[in-house]
């Protein structure tokens, strides 16, 4: 289902109507604008729980036991996601202790999540051993011995994961890529110093080692970089057990599955992908004489990315005689950083023109005081596109919510959850009283 396109348009989730207007997840966005105002993060349920799905059941059919997805809910967190994520029997990773904090109130059960971040306070770590954590992946020494102090003085065994960096470059943009050895995150094989943090971790009384966490990177299209990891990490688990008798329970193989953002980028097939990654996994083991580690994976941008739609009107259409159009809109770099931060594609439609030629080349743009403030560049809108007109934003389920700002005094816009043909707010707007809320005067 997620490998080939169904109908023309980005996401299978989108259509037109007979009115000649975009839908999403069967909706029409122009009345989801006039019911919800503009700018709006509209969501849609049953995509979050199908991409949920086509993860637990390529790891019941290809790992089963205990092996399981976690959600990384970096890529969107709020209450209402980890509700979803518990009827779906998914973990989840958290990286804060916001995110712990959000689970925990949505009345997810942590003993299903791994707490990462390579920069876990004191804080951090007491709070979340309070909340009853079910592991930590930790990141460098410091913390092991912090997390030990923790669990010592609470008079508890903590369950943990070491973060090792394998030395694979995913091929991905440079802000994501965290598999090579010069990281700010995880322990490199290559330097020796993933070894010596094990040794220390087996000696601590009050840490349990469950096993080993890795992440290459995120928006992965590249063929074979999930399997040449887990050649890596397998043949590592070996060589560890050999030389120090240790053998994992778990291994983490993180999240990355690339998603399609624009027409030129490819499909990855999810179930296809969990297949291949586990036959690395299974012959590598018994290449090695080890048996099968519980497998995790930690996906975040493929579980959310095409669930989600950002939905703008537009103020004016500035048209630069011999240069540019400008479609300005009422959000921007404050709601999705991702062009401005990484010069991330988009697809964007003009949802009340759907009927028309997309003739006018522009740039949709933001409402914030800095000219990197844009959405896109070089996109084919509707020339007729006017003040007035609700632009549609597709993909942007992930790392849009949880990246926004406040630059400009601009409030975050709401997010909207389309279930079973209705919609509702599931995070309120902001309003300019919650962002003055914090100013003492
Ligand atoms: N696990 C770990 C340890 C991670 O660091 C990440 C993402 C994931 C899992 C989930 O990866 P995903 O399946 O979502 O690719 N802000 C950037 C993405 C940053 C990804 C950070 N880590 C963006 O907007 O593209």
């Amino acid at each position: 289902m997620n490998s080939e396109a169904t109908n023309r348009f980005i996401c299978e989730n989108i259509n037109v109507n007979e009115e000649g207007h975009l839908t999403f997840a069967g909706l029409d966005t122009t009345e989801l604008a006039k019911e919800f105002k503009t700018p709006a993060y509209i969501m849609d349920e049953a995509r979050i729980r199908h991409n949920c799905r086509v993860y637990t059941e390529a790891f019941k059919e290809h790992f089963g036991g205990d092996s399981r997805p976690l959600y990384a809910s970096k890529a969107n967190s709020f209450k209402y996601i980890y509700k979803i994520m518990k009827e779906e029997g998914m973990g989840i990773d958290v990286v804060s202790s916001g995110e712990i904090l959000c689970a925990y109130k949505a009345g997810y059960d942590l003993g299903m999540a791994y707490f990462h971040s390579n920069n876990k306070t004191d804080e951090d770590i007491s709070f979340a051993m309070e909340l009853g954590i079910g592991y930590f992946v930790v990141d460098y020494f410091e913390e092991l011995y912090a997390i030990e102090e923790e669990a010592a003085r609470r008079g508890i065994t903590q369950k943990i994961l070491l973060r090792i960096t394998p030395g694979i470059d995913p091929h991905t943009y440079v802000q994501v890529n965290t598999g090579t050895v010069d990281s700010k995150f995880g322990i490199a094989i290559e330097t020796g110093q993933a070894d010596e943090i094990i040794a220390e971790a087996l000696k601590l009384p009050h840490i349990d080692l469950v096993g080993y966490h890795c992440h290459v990177g995120s928006q992965v299209f590249a063929e074979d970089v999930f399997e040449r990891a887990a050649v890596v990490m397998v043949r590592y688990i070996a060589h560890i057990y050999r030389e120090y008798g240790y053998m994992v329970k778990q291994l983490n193989m993180g999240g990355g599955f690339g998603v399609r953002y624009v027409d030129t980028d490819p499909y990855l097939n999810v179930s296809e992908k969990i297949a291949d990654l586990a036959e690395a996994i299974h012959t590598t083991c018994e290449k090695e004489k080890i048996p099968v580690p519980t497998i995790i994976m930690e996906p975040g941008r493929s579980i959310v990315a095409d669930a989600g739609m950002t939905l703008y009107t537009v103020g004016s259409v500035k048209r630069i005689p011999f240069y540019k159009n400008y479609v300005s809109v009422d959000g921007g770099m404050t709601d999705n950083p991702r062009y401005a931060l990484y010069g991330s594609k988009y697809t964007c439609y003009t949802a009340n023109r759907m009927n028309e030629k997309n003739d006018m080349n522009c740039n949709v743009v933001g409402r914030c005081c800095e000219s990197g403030d844009i959405i896109q560049r070089d996109v084919p809108l509707p020339k007729d596109t006017e003040r007035g007109d609700i632009v549609a934003v597709c993909t942007t389920g992930a790392y849009n919510y949880s990246m926004a700002s406040h630059y400009n005094k601009l409030p975050n816009p709401p997010i909207v959850m389309i279930t079973d043909g209705k919609a509702r707010e599931v995070v309120r707007r902001q309003t300019y009283e919650d962002l003055l809320s914090l100013d003492i005067d």
